[in-house]
């Protein structure tokens, strides 16, 4: 009996993400989303990470992930740092994968129908048009909101540095609401131009997806959609806590950090809706008095707190503060995020909104307290706030410094039960969690714009 023909049958993709973790997170996840439509799927992982990585991955328990890793060579030792932002570093880095990319895709028969990289590597478009059939598929790890301004910003429409800026699609903003890089002029050069170059060839690609769901930025995406056929494909997390299609699926299976699974005991041994959960993600680094008055700040709250603080950051935490805490707050090194944000002790979530936290908050229905960092961030603080309406974001004075009142203000805000603003973010939280995991459903958006381009790539 011949075997049906099923979407994605005997399609072949590369998957290559920059070697951080927010960008392979959502970009293993879109791996996941590929194979569950019989899509065959290799993830490109870099030399100097390569061991680090797939380590990491085995004591995760993600074996089981059903892709091949195959490392492209970077031209770094193992162990380099990947969040080196030295232009030395990036031109290396292009040079050395380019080239390494090319071969693997001329030693393979039958060429892959596709390469899906990360946005921020926008020169894998030339190698893949030096392979006729392989298709180029750019994916942003930002929401469109941000493309939207980088591309307005690129073409003129307002000076780096101003206050006011007023563009199609959005509400007005303030220089602070900008990507960090376009406001502040003492920030990493070449970070900056790796996030402008992200937008360089665009016309030329074949495929413009987003992490991101159509209901979250309806006018953007619709501005966006005018220049290219962007297609939101996203919230990419895992499926358990959306559709629950993907069996099995309840983590991203691949960190370059440890989690600490303990402190989800002591979350149990707290009561519902009680702890403030902070994590300021993979990269962002506090400055030594920030980080002193965040710790008194959560501790003036008088909430439970969970907080992530990276190994390297520990050392600015006050002496004995750990040993202060008490029953009332615990500090690790990294969490299961995922798993925390579920937990039904979580009362709310400060972040420094990162895409990829952001979305994780907005898909389980959390309130947020932003305190954004750098790069998109304070752009989703203002989005969270003012657009969507699903938490506050922390005031911060002209050299950027939050004092505690104000990180005590924002928490009585949103924890507080009783509160008009507090019932509201809940309410819009919930919707928006609605929204998010319609999108991955079997016919949301999302989920159709995946089955569209698997279809396509598959022709
Ligand atoms: C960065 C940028 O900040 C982000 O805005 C960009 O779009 C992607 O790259 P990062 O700063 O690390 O990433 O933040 P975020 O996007 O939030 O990603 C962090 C990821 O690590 C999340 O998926 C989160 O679940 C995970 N995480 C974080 C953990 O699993 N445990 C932790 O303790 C902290």
């Amino acid at each position: 009996k011949r075997k049906e023909k099923r979407m994605g049958d005997e399609a072949k993709v590369l998957v290559f993400s920059f070697p951080i973790q927010g960008h392979i997170n959502p970009l293993l996840q879109f791996s996941k989303r590929l194979i569950s439509k019989n899509v065959t799927v290799t993830f490109l992982t870099t030399s100097s990470t390569h061991n680090n990585i797939i380590r990491r991955a085995i004591a995760g328990g993600a074996t089981a992930l059903p892709l091949s890793f195959v490392p492209l060579d970077d031209g770094f030792e193992e162990g380099h740092p990947s969040t080196d932002s030295s232009p030395e570093y990036f031109e290396k880095f292009q040079e050395n994968v380019s080239r390494s990319l090319s071969q693997l895709i001329s030693s393979m028969e039958p060429k892959p129908n596709a390469v899906v990289y990360d946005s921020c590597t926008p020169w894998v478009l030339n190698v893949c048009r030096e392979h006729p059939g392989v298709a180029a598929a750019s994916f942003f790890t930002q929401c469109s909101t941000v493309n939207a301004i980088y591309v307005h910003s690129l073409r003129g429409a307002f000076k780096e540095f101003q206050d006011d800026v007023v563009l199609p699609a959005m509400p007005p903003l303030k220089g602070s609401d900008l990507p960090v890089f376009l406001y502040d002029n003492n920030l990493c050069r070449p970070l900056f131009e790796l996030l402008c170059s992200q937008f360089e060839n665009v016309d030329h690609i074949d495929f413009f997806l987003v992490n991101s769901f159509d209901e979250l930025e309806v006018e953007v995406l619709e501005w966006m959609k005018k220049q290219w056929p962007v297609k939101n494909i996203g919230p990419m997390i895992p499926s358990m806590y959306l559709d629950k299609r993907l069996a099995g699926d309840k983590d991203y299976g691949l960190s370059l950090f440890s989690a600490q699974n303990e402190c989800l005991d002591w979350l149990d041994s707290k009561p519902h809706g009680s702890v403030i959960y902070v994590s300021f993600g993979s990269i962002a680094v506090l400055k030594v008095a920030q980080m002193i008055e965040v710790a008194a700040g959560l501790k003036q709250t008088g909430h439970n707190f969970l907080w992530v603080v990276r190994e390297t950051e520990t050392k600015k935490l006050p002496s004995n503060y750990i040993e202060e805490l008490g029953e009332k707050g615990l500090i690790v090194k990294w969490s299961p995020q995922l798993q925390v944000l579920a937990h039904k002790s979580i009362g709310c979530f400060m972040t420094h909104c990162g895409w990829n936290s952001t979305l994780e908050a907005l898909s389980l229905g959390v309130a947020l307290i932003g305190m954004p960092a750098y790069s998109d961030q304070p752009t989703n603080a203002k989005f969270i706030e003012d657009v969507w309406k699903v938490g506050v974001r922390v005031k911060a004075d002209k050299d950027g410094f939050v004092t505690k009142e104000e990180i005590v203000r924002c928490v009585g805000e949103v924890m507080e039960e009783m509160s008009e603003k507090g019932k509201e973010i809940r309410k819009n939280a919930l919707r928006l969690m609605e929204y998010a995991k319609e999108a991955l459903s079997e016919g949301g958006n999302s989920d159709k714009n995946i089955d569209e381009f698997v279809a396509k790539i598959a022709k």
